[in-house]
C-alpha cells in the first residue's frame, strides 16, 4: 500500500510565559498523538512547530522587565522546549519567528498578497499615548468592555464576555503602560481584502464535510456574518518590517507572520536535514495533509484569514486538509488563568512526576467535544486504576505466571480451540476500531478501548484459571497463555501513541528483536509465529501516593485569587479599587438598636468628622467592649436607613461561619488614615 503523507502542526506558543495542561491538551498532545499513530502505520509523517515570538504581549513584558524582547523570547523558547522534551512530546523541527528564513518567507507572503491587488492601505483612528508617545496595539489598552461593561478588558477581547472588541470601543481607556488616558489619532495601516476571497473559502470550506462540528459551525457562521477587511500591521517596534513604502514605526501583525511560521520552521528543518529542497515535497504537493491542531480560540485565523493568506501566493502551496480544533480544560472547575497563576505548570509538574500519567489522563480527558476539567484527584484515579491496576497488572500476571510454568517464554500453542479462535479475531476486530478512532481525531474512545481490552485480559486470565489448569493440562494452559500474550503485544501497540515510553518499555520485556516502530501496527495482523521469550519483568505503572496528590490540592487552595469559570465580573481594575474610601476609624459610642438583636449603632469619628453607622454586629459584640476600638470602614458608601436608624459608612469584618472577627490594624495608626 502506497504511503500516506501528512504534514502536522501544532499552535506556535507565544514565548512569553510557560506551557500549562490546557495548552497540553488542546493541541501538542493531540497532535503528538496522531503523529506518532502515523508513523506506527509507516506513513510519512513530519510535526513541525516553534514558538511565536512576536507580538505586543512580547514587548509589554520587555518593557516591564526593562529587558530586550529577544531575551524573553530565549528564555521561554528555552523553557517551552524543555517542557515539551518532559512530555515527550517530539517534533521533526521546533523552530521560532524572530528568525532569518522566517522573516523573508513573512515579507514574501506579504509582497505576493500585495501585488495580486489583495492588500489596501486604511486611514483610521487609533488610541495614541501622548505621554509614551506612542500608539497602542490593542494589548497596550485597557477599560470598560462596550458590551458586558466589565473593567478590565483589554483592547483585542474582553475576557469576561469574550467578545472580540476594537481597542477605541473600549469606554474610559487607560494606557497600560503609565496609565494615562490616551487620545484618538489617525494612522495609516495595511488591510488584508478578506471579502475579495469569500466565494473560494465558502466552496473550500463546504467540501470539508468530515471536519468537527464545532468547527465548521463557527466558520460557517462567520462567512455567513460577511467577511471584512483585517489589518495586517501594527504601529509597534517588534516583529517584522513590512515589506514596502511608508511603513517606518510598523510591523507585520504577529497574527499574519505567526502561521507563516508552519512554512519557515519546514524550511529550517529541511536545511538540518541537509536536504534544503525537501519542505516543497510537502508544501507543494497535493497528496500531503496539511493537519493544524489547535485550541477553539485560534479557529477563524486557521481556517479563513490563513487559508486566504495561502490562496492568495503565486506558488501553490497546499491548504489545511483538517483542522481538529479542541476545546478548553479547566481546572478543578475554575479557568486556567495564567495571569493568575492559576494552572498546573508544565515545568513544575515534572519535577515531580513522570509524563506518562499525564499523558494518559489528558489524552482518557481530552476536551474533544465539549470542555473538560482537570481534577488531581481524578488523575491519580484515573491512571491507577485504569493503568497500574488494569493494564500493569494484567502484563505483570499472565508474564510472571508464564515466565515461571513456561521456561521464561509465552509458548507457542499446539492447536488452537474455536473459542480461542473467536477471541483473537475479537481482538482483531478490536484493533481496527481503535485504528480508526486514532485517525478520526477520538483518542478519548481509543483510551476506553484499550482499557477495555486489558480488562478483558484480566477477566480472561480469572476464567480460565491457569493456576489451576497448569496442574492438570499444560497443553490448554499453554494456549491461554498465548491469548493472553497476544493481547499484550497488541495493547503494547495500541498505546504506543499515548504512553510511548510505557509501551517501549513493554515492548523490551516482550524480548522482541525489532523495534516497535518497525514492527508498527501493520505487524499486528499476523499471529505470533515464534514464543515470546519474556525479558526481566519489570513494573510498568508505579501507583501515585495520596500524599503527592494532597500537595498538589494544597498548592492550588493556596492561591488567594481563583479565578471564577463564568464571572470575570468579579475582576476589577485598579481604578475601581481606588474609588473605594477605606479608612480607619475609632468607635466613640455604642448601642443596641432597639427590635433588633443583631444590630449596633455605633457613633465613630474619622479623623474631624463623626459618622453613625449600623453595625449586623451585636451577636459577636457587646457594646462596651468596642467602645475606643480602631476598626477598618468603606466611608463612601450611599448612606441607607437600617431599621429606622441612618447608617453613613460600613464597617469591614471578616465572617466564617457564625464567626466573625473586626479589622483592626496591628499597630498604633491614627483615625482616618486611608487605607492602600
Ligand atoms: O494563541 C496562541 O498561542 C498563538 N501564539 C498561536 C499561533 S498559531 C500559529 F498561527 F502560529
Ligand atoms: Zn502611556
Amino acid at each position: 500500500m502506497a504511503k500516506e503523507k501528512y504534514l502536522v502542526t501544532s499552535a506556535l506558543p507565544y514565548a512569553n510565559g510557560d506551557l500549562h495542561i490546557g495548552h497540553i491538551a488542546g493541541a501538542y498532545l493531540p497532535a503528538d498523538i496522531f503523529v506518532r499513530f502515523q508513523k506506527l502505520l509507516g506513513n510519512d509523517v513530519i510535526y513541525i512547530c516553534g514558538t511565536d515570538e512576536h507580538g505586543a504581549p512580547i514587548s509589554i513584558k520587555a518593557e516591564q522587565e526593562n529587558v530586550p524582547p529577544r531575551k524573553i523570547v530565549d528564555k521561554y523558547h528555552k523553557r517551552i522546549k524543555s517542557a515539551f522534551d518532559g512530555l515527550d512530546i517530539q517534533f521533526e523541527n521546533f523552530s521560532g519567528t524572530d528568525r532569518k528564513v522566517h522573516y523573508k518567507l513573512s515579507q514574501n507572503f506579504f509582497s505576493d498578497l500585495n501585488k495580486n491587488g489583495f492588500i489596501q492601505t486604511h486611514t483610521n483612528e487609533q488610541l495614541y499615548c501622548e505621554n509614551c508617545n506612542r500608539f497602542l496595539p490593542d494589548r497596550y489598552v485597557e477599560g470598560e468592555c462596550p458590551f458586558c461593561h466589565s473593567e478590565g478588558a483589554r483592547g483585542d477581547q474582553c475576557d469576561s464576555c469574550g467578545k472580540l472588541i476594537d481597542a477605541i470601543q473600549l469606554t474610559n481607556p487607560l494606557c497600560i503602560t503609565c496609565r494615562s488616558t490616551p487620545i484618538i489619532r489617525e494612522t495609516t495601516n495595511w488591510f488584508l481584502n478578506l471579502p475579495k476571497f469569500s466565494d473560494k473559502l465558502q466552496k473550500w470550506i463546504e467540501s470539508k464535510t468530515e471536519w468537527k462540528d464545532n468547527v465548521k459551525k463557527f466558520i460557517l457562521n462567520w462567512l455567513k456574518s460577511g467577511l471584512k477587511e483585517r489589518a495586517i500591521t501594527r504601529d509597534l517596534n517588534w516583529g517584522i518590517p513590512v515589506p514596502t513604502e511608508n511603513t517606518d514605526g510598523k510591523v507585520l501583525y504577529v497574527w499574519f507572520e505567526a502561521p507563516i511560521g508552519y512554512i519557515s520552521s519546514t524550511i529550517e528543518w529541511s536545511e538540518k536535514i541537509g536536504k534544503p529542497e525537501k519542505w516543497r515535497d510537502y508544501w507543494f504537493d497535493k497528496n500531503t495533509k496539511l493537519i493544524h491542531f489547535i485550541g477553539k480560540d485560534n479557529i477563524p485565523f486557521h481556517t479563513i484569514i490563513w487559508p486566504a493568506m495561502l490562496m492568495g501566493q503565486d506558488k501553490k502551496y497546499i491548504l489545511p486538509d483538517d483542522v481538529p480544533a479542541n476545546e478548553y480544560l479547566n481546572l478543578e472547575k475554575n479557568k486556567i488563568s495564567t495571569s493568575k497563576n492559576y494552572a498546573v505548570w508544565i515545568n513544575e509538574y515534572l519535577e515531580e512526576f513522570s509524563e506518562i500519567p499525564l499523558r494518559y489522563y489528558l489524552a482518557a480527558n481530552a476536551p474533544e467535544n465539549k470542555d473538560t476539567d482537570f481534577v488531581w484527584k481524578e488523575f491519580q484515579e484515573k491512571y491507577n486504576t485504569d493503568l497500574a491496576n488494569t493494564f500493569g497488572n494484567f502484563v505483570n500476571r499472565v508474564l510472571k505466571f508464564s515466565d515461571k510454568h513456561f521456561e521464561h517464554t509465552i509458548p507457542l500453542p499446539q492447536k488452537i480451540s474455536n473459542k480461542n479462535e473467536e477471541i483473537l479475531t475479537n481482538i482483531s476486530d478490536i484493533r481496527e476500531k481503535i485504528k480508526q478512532l486514532y485517525q478520526t481525531f477520538k483518542v478519548r474512545k481509543a483510551c476506553k478501548m484499550i482499557i477495555d481490552l486489558a480488562r478483558f485480559g484480566n477477566q480472561y486470565f480469572d476464567n480460565t484459571i491457569p493456576w489451576k489448569t497448569i496442574k492438570t493440562d499444560r497443553k490448554s494452559t499453554a494456549e491461554m497463555m498465548f491469548i493472553c500474550g497476544e493481547i499484550i503485544r497488541n495493547l503494547a501497540i495500541v498505546i504506543y501513541p499515548i504512553i510511548p515510553s510505557s509501551s517501549k518499555k513493554l515492548w523490551k520485556m516482550l524480548g522482541f528483536d525489532k523495534s516497535i516502530l518497525k514492527y508498527g501496527w501493520n505487524g499486528l495482523s499476523a499471529k505470533s509465529d515464534k514464543p515470546i521469550i519474556i525479558q526481566n519483568i519489570e513494573t510498568l505503572f508505579e501507583k501515585i501516593p495520596d500524599d503527592l496528590i494532597e500537595r498538589q490540592v494544597n498548592k492550588l487552595k493556596n492561591l488567594n485569587n481563583i479565578p471564577q469559570k463564568t464571572s470575570g465580573k468579579k475582576i476589577i481594575s485598579f481604578e475601581t479599587f481606588q474609588k473605594l474610601d477605606l479608612r480607619i476609624a475609632k468607635i466613640i459610642a455604642a448601642e443596641k438598636v432597639k427590635k433588633a438583636d443583631k444590630l449596633l449603632k455605633l457613633q465613630i469619628s474619622i479623623g474631624s468628622i463623626t459618622k453613625q453607622i449600623i453595625a449586623g454586629i451585636a451577636k459577636n459584640y457587646s457594646p462596651k467592649e468596642l467602645i475606643g476600638k480602631n476598626i477598618l470602614i468603606l466611608n463612601n458608601l450611599e448612606p441607607a436607613i437600617i431599621k429606622g436608624e441612618k447608617s453613613e459608612a460600613m464597617l469591614l469584618a471578616v465572617v466564617d461561619g457564625e464567626n466573625l472577627s473586626l479589622l483592626i490594624p496591628e499597630k498604633e495608626i491614627p483615625e482616618g488614615s486611608k487605607v492602600l
